[in-house]
């Protein structure tokens, strides 16, 4: 029999609306709510999705052979390892995240060799994945490292300083690293204002941030010149024209690099 949880974790929800199977009848029951009642909040989870694998093909291709994945959430269709991989074979990645659920099917599903490990740790408490043994075994910070925090710091409160966050990793990373963080942005349409009240009121945390709030994050690192945009159009092929959509400037991306 199926265990039944109180409470829908961000994880399977997220998962759920991406088409995942793993999870429990109070995770479908919210992630039905987006699909049924705010369903352009599902092009935005597959657009957040969609543009983390491209940034991780981006660092690839600038020759990074090591990533953190900072929440990396369930295992999905396509994975940060594998993106990396077809460009980067052999190259490693430390999958972060603070769900238990997560980390067991991790474990079981991501870590595919020793070049790859699913750490149980919050990304609130940087120096404790620093400090991990299995940070310290796959990551060189005398060489470029990829970190990527797909939405996860819309999950950290202003007084949790996610600035902070960033700039921890940002003063230890080597130069030619590179960031990619996504985050909700905030909004004033109905559909901002609805799906910001629902995440908070299901998960007790979520904060959806303005342009200047989100640059902030990135500290001294240098954005690229195409800035932060709306995930549904960071980096994607120049042939495709996606219909604009007032869901898209939900959430946006930026890449920032350390010189
Ligand atoms: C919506 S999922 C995003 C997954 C993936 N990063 C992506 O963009 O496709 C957010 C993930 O962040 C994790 N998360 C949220 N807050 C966290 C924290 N403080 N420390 C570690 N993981 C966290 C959740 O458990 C969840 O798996």
């Amino acid at each position: 029999m199926r265990k039944r949880q109180a409470r829908p974790s961000v994880a399977r929800v997220y998962s759920y609306v991406l088409g995942g199977r793993d999870n429990y009848g109070v995770d479908k029951a919210l992630g039905d709510y987006f699909i049924d009642d705010l369903p352009g909040s599902v092009g935005v989870a597959i657009a957040n999705r969609e543009s983390v694998l491209r940034a991780t093909r981006v660092m690839a291709a600038a020759g990074i052979r090591q990533v953190i994945d900072m929440g990396c959430g369930l295992p999905a269709a396509e994975n940060v390892h594998e993106a990396l991989r077809r460009i980067q074979p052999g190259a490693r990645v430390v999958y972060v995240d603070d769900d238990p659920f997560v980390v067991a099917h991790g474990r079981a599903l991501l870590a595919v060799d020793d070049a790859i490990a699913v750490v149980e740790a919050d990304i609130r408490d940087p120096a404790s994945i620093e400090k991990h043994a299995e940070v310290a075994r796959l990551i060189d910070f005398d060489q470029p490292l990829g970190i990527l925090f797909g939405i996860t710091l819309s999950f950290v409160n202003d007084d949790e300083d996610p600035a902070g966050v960033v700039r921890y990793w940002a003063d230890r990373i080597a130069a030619g690293s590179q960031v990619y963080l996504t985050q909700f942005r905030s909004g004033t349409s109905r559909e901002a204002i609805a799906t910001e009240r629902k995440i908070l009121e299901a998960f007790g945390r979520g904060r959806f941030r303005t342009d200047a709030e989100i640059s902030a994050c990135f500290g001294s690192l240098s954005l690229d010149p195409d800035g932060l945009t709306a995930c549904t159009r960071w980096h994607i092929d120049p042939a495709d024209t996606p219909e604009p959509s007032l869901w898209d400037e939900l959430i946006i991306g930026g890449l920032a690099r350390k010189q």
